[in-house]
């Protein structure tokens, strides 16, 4: 028997970080919602213990450094099944993008799991499962609009944003989440207002929201790639409002509230950058 579980894609409506922390990570608030670009994970029990993981991609691994593959490996340890899993990903959210594909796949496979072998497991639970795979991964777990904290383990739900199109640009390049985050001088950041961001969520007030989107690593990755600065420049030419990079880069996003225009500023981004997406929040 197979089931099916949908792997959306993040952004960053705010992304601060607070501080270094002994263990080498930084202690973070990220604000992210989903959007209406997923992976499709399809799992399969198998009669003998392995895990097994098919796709079609020139830069994700299909063996044990692949984070779906960690997150299989991590659930059947923690509840002692010796059944064999094959996960099929079908991989649509651009790769090292800043988007949360990589967590978001290991979140869809502890859901799917647990629905797969009826554990009836708690989604806090699987969330702490999913922080010892990453740092997005709890937040991809429930999935909708919310903040982690801590090292990214601690996740509040938050109001769906009021409801937009998103114009997504990503340059030819591929991020590494790490490298960006050992580039960090805490004293140099800027911090995003996080509160108001909060606060346009439960006016659903889009200017306000648009007004106060901020991500305090963009800077850094805007220095180490020039290009990334040329997409947001592009974007804002084009007259995208609330124009910001996700995550640690490269994807730089625009959120639009009638079609018409974010299918115009999608158009004009086509004609400039290969990789360009238009789409829903999903709340
Ligand atoms: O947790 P994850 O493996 O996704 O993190 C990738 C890298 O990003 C970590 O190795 C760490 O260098 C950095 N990071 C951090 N603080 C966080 C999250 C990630 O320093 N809260």
């Amino acid at each position: 028997m197979a089931l099916y579980e949908k792997a959306p894609a993040k952004i960053n409506l705010a992304l601060d970080v607070l501080s270094k922390r002994d263990d080498g990570y930084h202690n973070v608030e990220m604000l992210m919602t989903t959007i209406d670009l997923a992976d499709r994970i399809e799992l399969c029990s198998l009669e003998q213990d392995r895990i097994k993981i098919s796709l079609e991609s020139r830069y994700v691994p299909s063996d044990e450094r692949n984070l779906a593959y960690k997150a299989a490996y991590a659930f059947k340890k923690k509840y002692g099944i010796n059944k064999g899993i094959h996960i099929n990903i079908e991989k649509n959210i651009p790769v090292s993008a800043g988007l949360g594909g990589g967590s978001s796949d290991a979140a869809a496979v502890l859901r799917g799991l647990n629905r797969l072998w009826s554990l009836n497991i708690p989604m806090d639970e699987l969330a702490e499962l999913g922080a010892t795979i990453g740092s997005d991964v709890p937040f991809c777990v429930y999935g909708n609009t919310g903040i982690a904290k801590g090292r990214g383990e601690i996740v509040e739900r938050l109001a769906s944003p009021p409801s937009c199109w998103v114009v997504l640009a990503k340059p030819d390049i591929g991020v590494s989440t790490r490298t960006i985050f050992q580039r960090i001088n805490i004293e140099n950041l800027t911090h995003p207002n996080t509160a108001e961001i909060i606060d346009a969520l439960t006016n659903k007030d889009f200017k306000q929201m648009c007004a106060n989107i901020g991500n305090a690593l963009e800077e850094i990755t805007l220095n180490v790639y020039p290009e990334v600065q040329r997409i947001k420049d592009v974007m804002r030419q084009a007259g995208a409002p609330g124009v910001l990079m996700s995550g640690s880069g490269p994807t730089v996003y625009s959120l639009i509230e009638h079609y018409s225009k974010a299918k115009r500023i999608y158009n004009g981004m086509r004609g400039f950058c290969q990789e360009v997406y238009l789409v829903r929040l999903l709340g």
